[in-house]
């Protein structure tokens, strides 16, 4: 049955039509009306704390009005009303994805970036908010930031990563110290050459964000080799793209294995947002499980695996550099691609110690520090 509210809303079975300040009129369900009642929202929690589960039957609205910018709703059985601005409905009209500040366009770079990497001193981030949020706006835009001036000693670098997160341990520990071991458990702990490698793919959810902070680097060699796996897979997208469906679409398994652990997941090489760009890539050879997928398919995916991992490897992509004690770099892990030419254990000290954090935490701090939200 349908009927007519006042000031044009026309109410149908399951929503209503209504128009907005725009001029157009969009249409909007009657569950999302009842469930988004401005009422449903706990002002000190800001949680949603009415249970639309609890509702035996439909919601269906017996009138509606607008009035000084809001709908206004009288709902059948029930003396609830709801008073919904306008604004808010605006920004649900199309089905759009709610905006967000910390979406920002990514922005693809190559081997000579080094210079324009963005830097923040340690004593600018401990003093003044808006240098974090320009760091986190450099790791959402470039995926890599170089922190200076941190003193040397272990809390310096939970210092940096709590400014923008917390940390998340992985099957490391909380942090974890790339020198040379006695009894390496991993590559990163001994002196030979680290090819290009995102960290960790055996974990189910990859570490979001690496910090590494340099303590110590007198050797010969060693020097860190970063690539922007974004700058690579837009590339590999325009010349091979149907090799780049293929590593967009196909799981390969991780692993990695010691005495007391067995970490396996599947991961695709690129990956894209849930926008559909390309948001990163994972990729390590040395955590590459034998690859269990039928051999046929391997007839394809193969080529086109080794073909990206050749692009990566280009001089074209990558950025080389000294770290340099008191330096702290900060990557994307799901994006920057990163490795270490080998160095001379013998010739002087190398120390980096390293954590992660998640990037929704990072992403979450952007928003806070830009004053974005829905409660604001
Ligand atoms: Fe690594």
């Amino acid at each position: 049955m349908l009927g007519t509210g006042e000031a044009g809303v026309l109410l149908g079975e399951n929503g209503m039509d209504v128009p907005l300040t725009s001029g157009e009129t969009a249409y909007f369900n009657y569950y999302w009306l009842r469930d988004n009642c401005p009422s449903s929202f706990d002002t000190e929690t800001r949680e949603r704390v009415y249970d639309i589960f609890a509702e035996e039957g439909a919601p269906k609205a017996v009138s509606a009005s607008i009035s000084a910018g809001h709908l206004e709703i009288a709902w059948a059985g029930s003396e609830h009303l709801t008073r919904m601005p306008l604004e808010t409905l605006a920004g649900y009209a199309k089905g759009a994805k709610r905006s967000d500040s910390a979406n920002l366009s990514r922005k693809p770079w190559y081997s000579d970036h080094y210079e324009e990497i963005g830097r923040f001193s340690y004593a600018d981030l401990t003093t003044d908010k808006t240098h974090i949020r320009n760091w986190v706006k450099s790791m959402l835009t470039d995926g890599v930031a170089l922190l200076t001036g941190l003193p040397d000693t272990d809390e310096a670098l939970l210092d940096v990563a709590n400014m923008i997160g917390h940390v998340r341990p992985s099957y490391f520990g909380r942090v974890f110290e790339v020198k040379t071991h006695i009894k390496p458990t991993n590559l990163a702990f001994t002196s030979k050459a680290l090819e290009l490698h995102t960290d960790l793919p055996s974990e189910d959810a990859a570490p979001g964000v690496q910090f590494l902070h340099c303590r110590a680097n007198s050797v010969d060699g060693g020097d860190s080799l970063f690539v922007d796996g974004l700058a690579v897979a837009e590339d590999f997208r325009k010349l091979y793209p149907d090799e780049f469906e293929l590593l967009v679409n196909t799981d390969v398994p991780y692993y990695c294995e010691h005495d007391t652990f067995d970490m396996r997941a599947r991961q695709r090489v690129i990956e894209l947002d849930e926008y559909g760009n390309i948001s990163g890539v994972t990729i390590s050879q040395h955590q590459a499980d034998i690859f269990d997928l039928p051999q046929r398919d391997l007839d394809r995916y193969y080529p086109a695996f080794c073909r990206f991992g050749r692009l990566m490897q280009d001089d074209k992509y990558l950025m080389q550099f000294r770290l340099n004690a008191g330096e702290c770099i900060v990557f994307d892990n799901h994006r920057i691609v990163h490795g270490r030419a080998a160095y001379s254990a013998t010739s002087g000290d190398r120390h980096l110690r390293g954590c992660y954090i998640d990037r929704g935490e990072m992403r979450s701090t952007f928003r806070v520090l830009s004053g974005e939200g829905r409660f604001k």
